[in-house]
């Protein structure tokens, strides 16, 4: 294969600052695959688990300090700080390389670095794109090659001069002369842990962590960080939705994608069971969506990712049955139990933990009756998407499907209804723009309180996000109406008075995804509410399902007393955007307002 020689340069400088003991090109084969997974088990990193229960697949526990990401240490280093806007952490890109080059150096001692070629997107695709990670961890190889596509292809592919995206990663933790390796190195140090993005090179440093969106680059660095940059520059959106297909009993099939928050709900709706008889629903990708315009002028999604990294904890065949079988086999498993028989367990999976002994995420022996969690309440699964028997067909289609809807929401306890539709193009970008979710008594700090999550971005956005909102809303002023998708807010999560949730959530919000199909098919009946157009009480199909008609009107009850209140909260929001706000969202919050006391007045 002929040579590409920034890469080649690149890779050999960073060999020269990081000092490994050797280099290795992974070619995303296998075999490689494999050796790298029997090698991290000889070495204590990992458990093979018991091929009868789950074949090919490896269970790792993650360092105590090492469980998540750090949004504290995630920095937007733009050239000035005005670009990475009021809610991302910044620092001077040369400060910062600065700081972070000495942290580099000699930090691969001991160890195999690893040049991990990796497409975001089915190889090829006009939508895809092409980073290289360099990591000292053999864990970030085996993920990467599950949840991007990886190796010799995609270096074909990029050739002599194509683009690529530089992706730095170290555990930050080198080996003296004969030093044992632990189990999960990192940097006990969280100051020395660093999620560093440099938009206008296009670059990812990341030092010190070795878990999930810190360590696997291609997911929040790449493909949210840097892409929205690069969307916002070419004329795209690169968004923290899910992707869904739907298809009723009889009529074709439409496509959704849909922003929650961290922990709201995304895996689930991807891959539901509709619980509404006849009704299909497949999943294109659970996390991340890259939209692009077709010809036709509609936008086109794909998912960049190739493997699912999902919360474990109360993943259970009630829950999420084509979760489960999706890690039936080929599976990695961070910070789950691991039982007697070498098989995994969660809180949640549905069934109690089997007999025997049990070992927790921290490595020690473990009994449920010690009230202690045995995995970690971020423990994950990564699996390839094609294990997952509601893979839609389509999924991998270089040109993308395109998209009838768009939904956001998060976990709301009060206020806002089970559904409602957005009057406009705009009217949608300001319900994503105010989209939060509620603290709750198992948060730390004051119960009730707000966290504004625009479209679910605030820790995913590359750049300042009023300037990431006006985007959105140029991406609806230069097409036609009729072509985009129509916006609804949904909220599955929406509580009685005594806390319980009135809605089942789950299979049943089907029943929801029915009402916005027919929504977008022109029918489906609707009345106009001061926030938006909210279903006829009829309009949602509880066929089959026991829904106290009380809970019903709560779930589509519009307080405009408290909507008032929300817009309160809504305007302190906008203010933190100071002149970077977009008019159009002030006027939407006003034209609220005046919807809402024009309804109080009767
Ligand atoms: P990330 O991978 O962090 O981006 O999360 P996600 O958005 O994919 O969330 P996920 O589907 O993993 O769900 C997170 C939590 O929400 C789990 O505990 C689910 O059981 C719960 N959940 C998901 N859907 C529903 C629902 O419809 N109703 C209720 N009450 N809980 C839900
Ligand atoms: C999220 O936190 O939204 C995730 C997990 O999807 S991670 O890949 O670690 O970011
Ligand atoms: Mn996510």
């Amino acid at each position: 294969m002929a040579t590409h020689k920034k890469l080649q340069r690149w890779v050999d400088e960073m060999e020269a600052l990081c000092q490994p003991e050797s280099v290795y090109w992974c070619d995303g084969s296998q075999a490689e695959y494999d050796r790298l997974c029997s090698e991290m088990v000889k070495a204590g990193m990992a458990t093979a688990l018991n091929p009868e229960k789950k074949p090919g697949s490896f269970l790792f526990r993650s360092h105590p300090s090492d469980v998540a990401r750090v949004e504290d240490r995630t920095f937007i280093a733009a050239k000035n700080r005005e670009d990475a806007g009021p809610t991302n952490h910044w620092m001077d890109p040369a400060e910062l390389k600065g700081k972070m080059t000495e942290l580099y150096r000699g930090c691969m001692k001991g160890r195999v670095m690893y040049v991990i070629p990796f497409s975001m997107g089915p190889i090829g695709s006009p939508i895809a794109k092409i980073g290289v990670e360099i990591s000292d961890s053999p864990y970030v190889v085996v993920n990467m090659r599950i949840m991007t596509r990886i190796g010799t292809r995609v270096l074909e592919t990029l050739g002599t001069e194509g683009e690529f995206v530089p992706c730095l990663h170290s555990v930050g933790a080198p080996l003296q002369d004969g030093q044992k390796d632990s189990p999960w190195p990192c940097t006990p140090l969280i100051e020395h842990k660093y999620i560093s993005h440099f938009p206008e090179e296009r670059t990812i440093w990341s030092f010190g962590s070795g878990y999930g969106g810190n360590a696997l680059l291609g997911k929040k660095c790449f493909a949210l960080r840097i892409a929205s940059v690069q969307a916002r520059d070419e004329g795209w959106l690169a968004e923290h939705m899910l992707i869904l297909g739907i298809t009723p009993p009889k009529g074709e099939k439409k496509y959704i994608a849909a922003a929650f928050p961290s922990a709201c709900g995304k895996t689930n709706l991807a891959m539901m069971v509709p619980t509404l008889p006849g009704w299909k629903v497949e999943c294109v990708g659970d996390d991340i969506a890259w939209m692009k315009f077709g010809g036709d002028g509609r936008l086109y999604a794909i998912n960049p990712e190739a493997g699912f990294f999902g919360v474990a904890p109360g993943t259970s065949l009630q829950s999420n049955p084509n979760a489960m079988h999706t890690v039936e086999k080929n599976a990695i498993f961070t910070n789950v139990v691991l039982t007697e028989d070498n098989d995994v367990w969660w809180e949640g999976i549905g069934y109690e933990p089997p007999a025997g002994k049990k070992i927790d995420w921290t490595g020690n022996p473990w009994e449920q009756s010690s009230g202690k969690n045995g995995a970690h309440p971020n423990a994950r699964f990564t699996a390839p998407a094609t294990q997952c028997p509601a893979i839609d067909p389509a999924w991998e289609d270089p040109r993308g499907v395109p998209i009838s809807a768009f939904l956001v929401g998060g976990r709301r306890p009060t206020t806002i209804p089970l559904v409602h539709e957005a009057f406009s193009w705009n009217h949608g970008v300001f319900l994503g723009s105010i989209v939060g979710s509620e603290t709750t008594s198992a948060n730390i700090g004051a119960v009730g309180l707000v966290r504004r999550d625009p479209f679910a971005m605030l820790p995913f956005c590359g750049y300042h996000m009023g300037d990431y909102l006006a985007h959105w809303l140029s991406i609806g002023a230069g097409s036609a109406a009729d072509k985009l998708p129509k916006f609804f807010y949904v909220n599955w999560f929406r509580k009685s008075d005594d806390g319980k949730w009135l809605w089942p959530g789950y299979g049943d919000n089907s029943r929801v995804l029915k009402w916005i199909y027919e929504r977008v098919s022109g029918t489906g009946s609707a009345q106009e509410t001061p926030i938006g157009y909210l279903p006829t009480p009829d309009a949602i199909d509880l066929s089959g399902l026991s829904l106290d008609a009380a809970n019903l009107e709560e779930l589509l009850r519009v307080d405009a007393k408290e909507w008032l209140h929300e817009l309160e909260g809504i305007r302190r929001h906008y203010e933190s955007f100071g002149a970077k706000l977009p008019a159009e969202l002030g006027n939407e919050a006003s034209a609220l307002e005046s919807r809402l006391k024009h309804s109080l007045s009767y």
